[in-house]
């Protein structure tokens, strides 16, 4: 997979892939990422790369032509382009999944008070959320999104299961984890666990499963 993203703050994106599995993944040649700043896609002399919303209204949307110019250059046959923005749909496992098949994304960060609306209209195949609260910068979700969709492509991952058996593979919550020692400050490991009885175990963690879903998520639950 091949990804470029287009950000007014490189280095906030940039940050979480440097380190552990999105940096071997890049290594391995599984994905390559390159970040473009959106300020090198203007041709004046002060770079501008936001305006006052006509009609009036607090704060600065960014402007279309530096965002066009950049997506215009690196989309191609078949791309997603991806606005992250609050009024995307809600990023899930299974939006994950699905993005994990595209040979191409191109994601663009919103900043200030969004981007003018003919960006949409002209240029965005997709628009992703990852959650309802309000960051100040798209380049911190599309760090979440790629890190979601990335993971899932083949070989990321050094266990090829890891994946199938995270909390909402199975639309359920994983439930309880435990490694050695057995005895910790008094608090111990479930028997169960220490037994070897396959079965059991497998019985005892779907019970478990189920119990944390119903409790913590009912949402999750009831869609079953
Ligand atoms: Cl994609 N962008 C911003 N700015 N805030 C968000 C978001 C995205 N998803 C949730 N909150």
């Amino acid at each position: 997979m091949e990804i470029d993203v287009l950000t007014l703050f490189p280095r906030i994106f940039e940050g979480p892939l440097e380190e552990s599995i999105l940096k071997r993944a890049q290594q391995k040649g599984l994905v390559g990422v390159r970040v473009h700043n959106l300020r090198d896609f203007t041709h004046d002399k002060h770079r501008v790369v936001d305006d006052r919303p006509y009609g009036g209204g607090p704060g600065m949307l960014m402007k279309p032509e530096p965002i066009f110019e950049a997506v215009e250059r690196f989309r191609r046959e078949g791309s997603r382009v991806v606005l992250m923005t609050p009024q995307g749909s809600l990023l899930t496992q299974a939006q994950a999944q699905e993005f994990s098949q595209a040979g191409h994304l191109v994601i663009i960060c919103g900043h200030y008070e969004g981007v003018d609306e003919r960006v949409r209209a002209a240029l965005v195949t997709d628009e992703v959320s990852i959650g309802d609260y309000v960051l100040t910068n798209g380049a911190l979700a599309a760090a979440v999104f790629v890190d979601a969709v990335v993971r899932l492509l083949p070989g990321v991952l050094g266990d090829e299961n890891s994946a199938s058996d995270d909390s909402f593979a199975s639309g359920l919550l994983e439930g309880p984890q435990y490694t050695r020692p057995p005895e910790f400050r008094g608090l111990t490991v479930p028997e169960v666990l220490l037994s070897g009885n396959h079965e059991a175990i497998a019985k005892w963690r779907a019970d478990w499963a189920r119990q944390r879903t119903k409790e913590r998520r009912p949402d999750l639950w009831k869609q079953e």
